[in-house]
């Protein structure tokens, strides 16, 4: 019956003229057929043969998203006649890996693969079109033949700087499969924290997964200890495996990501012999950024190294193993005697060639193991074992490199790969980069990159999108930040070039989205209103620092307010190697008075050097001053609001009401803060131009 059912598709699908039913990513190929719907109800039978258990975990997938979209429970039998939804193996070598090939019509269903991932994607697809059609519970006639671009379409979930409950993370794995992603690279280690429960090694979870969180909230005790409320969390070995099976069974593949020999900090507290120099402090920072921190390269550590991942390869059955090796500062190794001493034992005499000896040394051990190593691209230098996976993250340029050089890569670029960037310049965004990177972004970069020949673009294993949650301190802005970013990832890495178009994309996704909130998925809302005009000529006087320019783009921030420890807290746009903004094109002749809300936050950054090129205004009080300047910092100043009133307090606070000179003419005005020194640093919330004065 199928196989004539086909025939009869063939025939008719030529004459078909429906619009192609939306499915995200966009199918391979989809012919829409001159055939009844198939209707869906509890009476219909999900098929999977009982000696086929991926096919079963299959159809209970497609059951359990019918029943949260639609509640309606479908039923999973092992076999049935007549009308019904079916799940079947089918060995054709013309599909690829993950590939499916789905066809329905008034009758029947089927949904048949090589293997378990191209199942669970058929029922995926299935899914999407019962949920995005129109004619109520029923799956459209399709024939898809479906299979993806690339092996390699992930999102890297950053649980050091901030951590996810497991409950949280297993949504994220179906919100992940609801779009056919398929690598959760998981970023478990850093200096801010260890997460990963290593059963040798009980003081890297007992220690190194809590710190003394930064800033005001640093100074709310627990009544209970009299000290600080630490901040943090674990995985537990059983909460990992969990997580690792229910990805698997969704067709999503977990990388883990033990960062060395830089990003240690956090292990180094917990085992002070490992580090390469005393940790300073002795406990787990809460600062962002890059610490100079290092593994020793002696013989205990290497030890200690291959023990930990000889446990996470044992809970982690992906073949690949992320070792990190990224932003690695040599200092330590170079500074102290011992480290000079073990240059000569090494027989290395160029500083650039320790951490090759690490990582290489390290990629052996995984490699006879039966696993490759992965990295951040600064691991690409000569001796690199041919099996490493190089990711490339400044720009696309390690990709290129590697791939010419005959290694695996995967492409996760900074900046418009990195989801810590804001997604619009609307007051509502959420912390994060300053950087607006939208989703018509993310979905324009083209995962090839230009100038490979065919051999080595063979070597682009895929894309992913970077969730790195310094700035991302909760679990409902980390699904807004991800999603429906991670969508456009999922397209990038399935659908190839002539099958994809933003405005197609945006109108398919629409239709996906709107079952987001069956799943569970709060995604960011559409942000196309963030280029709107404000309304009203009062609204058009009053800016946050989210919708006012930045004087400069060094290390610019949507930073959150560390204050109040517990309840909503402001979120300030600001570059924190100069807090300064211009309020653009402000026809001044009506006005006579200015008033802001400023607050004050940590200098928690890791800035090296660079921390002493940041140069303030000259204070002429003790608590110092905002100025507004007439179109540059350095021209005629307007206005100066001393920060006294807000010099006690957390929080935000609203400066009384100050003149300002008057001009006339449009003019842009400059807003930056004259302060004596780095920390606390002061940001501008809320400016109001006014016509009355105080
Ligand atoms: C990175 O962003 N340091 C990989």
């Amino acid at each position: 019956m199928h196989r004539a059912f086909l025939a009869a598709c063939a025939l008719t699908a030529s004459a078909a003229t429906a619009a192609e039913p939306p499915v995200v990513p966009r199918p391979l190929t989809l012919v829409t057929m001159k055939e009844g719907p198939l209707r869906l109800s509890a009476s219909l039978p999900v098929v999977a043969p009982a000696s086929d258990p991926g096919a079963q975990r299959a159809a209970q997938w497609l059951v359990q998203l019918v029943e949260r979209s639609h509640k309606v429970k479908l039923r999973v039998v092992p076999e049935a006649s007549g009308r019904a939804i079916r799940f079947k193996r089918m060995d054709d070598s013309s599909l690829g890996e993950e590939g499916y090939r789905l066809t329905a019509w008034s009758g029947m269903a089927v949904v048949s693969a090589k293997d378990d991932a191209g199942l669970v994607h058929g029922a995926t697809t299935l899914w999407q079109l019962v949920a995005t059609g129109k004619g109520g519970l029923a799956v459209p006639p399709v024939d898809i033949v479906d299979m993806p671009r690339f092996r390699w379409r992930g999102i890297l979930l950053d649980s050091a700087r901030h951590y996810q409950s497991p409950e949280f993370l297993h949504a994220f794995i179906d919100w992940m499969a609801v779009h056919k992603l398929n690598v959760l690279h998981w970023h478990l280690t850093d200096d801010q924290a260890w997460r990963l429960e290593i059963r040798k090694y009980p003081r890297l979870t007992q220690v190194g997964a809590w710190r003394v969180p930064a800033g005001a909230a640093r100074d709310d005790i627990d009544n209970a200890t009299g000290k600080p409320r630490l901040y943090g969390g674990y995985y537990s070995q059983e909460t990992v495996r969990a997580l690792v099976r229910h990805a698997a069974e969704r067709g999503i593949t977990v990388v883990p990501e033990i960062e060395m020999p830089g990003h240690a900090t956090a292990a180094a507290v917990a085992y002070p012999e490992l580090a390469a120099a005393p940790i300073a402090g002795g406990a787990v920072p809460a600062d962002w950024g890059v610490y100079p921190n290092v593994y020793s390269l002696e013989e205990p550590t290497f030890a200690f190294i291959e023990d930990v991942l000889d446990e996470v390869m044992a809970l982690f059955p992906s073949r690949f193993i992320h070792v990190g090796g990224d932003e690695v500062e040599r200092g330590q190794w170079l500074d102290s005697p011992r480290g000079k001493a073990r240059m000569v034992e090494l027989g290395i005499d160029d500083p650039a060639r320790l951490q090759p000896y690490f990582t290489q040394r390290i990629g052996r051990f995984l490699h006879a193991r039966g696993r490759r190593l992965v990295g951040w691209d600064e691991i690409l230098e000569p001796g690199l074992p041919v099996a490493s996976v190089v990711m490339s993250w400044r720009g696309t340029e390690g990709a290129v490199k590697a791939a010419k050089l005959g290694f695996d890569t995967v492409l996760a670029a900074h900046p418009t790969l990195y989801f810590d960037n804001r997604q619009s310049a609307l007051r509502s965004e959420p912390p994060g980069r300053a950087r607006v990177v939208s989703l018509e972004d993310v979905y324009a970069f083209e995962p090839m990159p230009a100038g490979l020949s065919r051999e080595e673009s063979a070597h682009v294993l895929g894309l992913q999108g970077n969730l790195w949650t310094e700035h991302i301190r909760t679990e409902e802005r980390l699904a807004s930040m991800a999603f429906p970013r991670a969508a456009a990832i999922a397209e990038l890495g399935w659908s190839p070039p002539e099958r994809r178009g933003f405005s197609d994309f945006r109108s398919r996704l629409d239709a996906l989205m709107r079952h987001y909130g069956s799943l569970g998925l709060a995604a960011a809302a559409r942000m196309d209103e963030s280029r709107r005009k404000p309304a009203t000529a009062a609204a058009a006087l009053v800016r946050t620092s989210h919708e006012l320019r930045l004087c400069s783009d060094n290390i610019s921030l949507g930073l959150e307010d560390d204050a109040p420890p517990r309840g909503t807290r402001a979120v300030f746009v600001v570059d924190i190697q100069n807090p300064c903004w211009i309020y653009p094109a402000v026809a001044l002749d009506k006005l006579t008075a200015v008033e802001a809300t400023v607050g004050q936050v940590p200098f928690n950054f890791q800035i090296g050097e660079e921390v002493k090129k940041i140069r303030f205004a000259t204070p002429t009080t003790p608590a110092g001053e905002l100025e507004v300047r007439l179109d540059t910092c350095e021209g005629d100043l307007l206005a100066r609001l001393p920060l006294a009133p807000a010099a006690r307090s957390h929080g935000v606070t609203t400066l009384p009401r100050s003149p300002l000179a008057r001009r006339s003419g449009v003019h842009d005005l400059c807003l930056r803060f004259a302060q004596h020194g780095v920390d606390p640093l002061w940001t501008l919330d809320t400016v109001r131009l006014l016509e009355r004065a105080p």
